[in-house]
């Protein structure tokens, strides 16, 4: 029997891809045979995942929030593989801050790299997709990562709150639009996973205005989270396959929580 979860021969972009989400992805998507042109703004950290994975997996550091280095990426891809099945645009930052001391700089800042990268991100990869369809893919796919916070509220992370909701916009119009084309767009909403995304993070406050340790800020969140944990990466990962594969040829402008049940309570 044929694997549900098969990506051979795909040519895949991921960015974020040396840290959580998107470092679990990538070893996901290369077991599954695709061939990879990671990106991050950490080229050392990057580099050495790459190093783990394998010689034959491209890198390049990159700022999604620049749109010259998108551009190279695009090169990057068309000059070593010539097509481009998929674009996973992971990548993002998370500030937490009450919503009172939160100027215009952090919704700037948020919605740069969460919002502006992945819409420059897919107008880049349009070009390579629709070849790679008229070359015969069956399909191409690109997966936004928004998070359950695009779709409920979380106090002291408004900001966040808005490009993630910008997210699943953005991912549906233009599935929309490209439905008749071959390229699919779907978006997954990961609840509170344990990767590094915290830590750069302001801590968020308790309700006499202390801050928080990261550990209580987590031990808080699993108390919402029906299952009783947090999310790994490995539970996010096969989601994100799923739909970059052409198991989900049928499947555009979709989006999917996996969250241990938070925003079903
Ligand atoms: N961890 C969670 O709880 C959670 C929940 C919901 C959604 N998400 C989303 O999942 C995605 C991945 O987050 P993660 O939890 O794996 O975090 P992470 O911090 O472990 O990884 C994010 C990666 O993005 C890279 N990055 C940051 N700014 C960048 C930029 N301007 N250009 C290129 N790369 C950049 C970082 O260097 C890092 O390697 C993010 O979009 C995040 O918002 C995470």
């Amino acid at each position: 029997m044929t694997a549900i979860l098969n990506l051979a021969g795909k040519v895949a972009v991921i960015t974020g891809a040396a840290s959580g989400i998107g470092r679990q992805t990538a070893t996901l998507f290369h077991a599954l045979g695709a061939r990879l042109l990671l990106t991050d703004i950490d080229a050392d950290g990057l580099a050495a995942f790459a190093a783990e994975l394998g010689g034959d997996v491209l890198t390049a550091t990159h700022d999604v929030t620049s749109e010259e280095a998108w551009h190279a990426v695009f090169g990057q891809v068309d000059a070593a593989f010539g097509r481009l099945d998929i674009l996973v645009n992971n990548a993002g930052i998370m500030v937490s801050k009450p919503f009172a001391d939160a100027g215009i700089e952090v919704l700037r800042r948020q919605m740069a790299i969460n919002v502006e990268g992945i819409y420059v991100g897919m107008r880049g990869a349009l070009p390579l997709m629709r070849a790679t369809v008229a070359a015969g893919a069956p399909t191409t796919s690109i997966v936004n990562i928004s998070s359950v916070y695009g779709k409920v509220g979380g106090a002291q992370f408004a900001a966040y709150s808005a490009t993630k909701g910008a997210v699943r916009a953005l991912s549906k119009a233009v599935a929309i639009e490209l439905a008749g084309t071959g390229i699919r767009v779907n978006t997954v909403l990961p609840g509170p996973v344990a990767t590094n995304l915290g830590a750069s993070w302001e801590p968020p406050t308790d309700a006499d205005g202390h801050p928080l340790t990261p550990e209580a800020a987590l031990a808080a969140w699993t108390t919402l989270i029906p299952m009783g944990r947090l999310g790994e990466a490995t539970d996010i990962a096969p989601l994100i396959a799923f739909l970059a594969s052409d198991a989900a040829a049928f499947i555009t402008g979709s989006e999917f929580i996996a969250d241990g049940g938070y925003t079903a309570a």
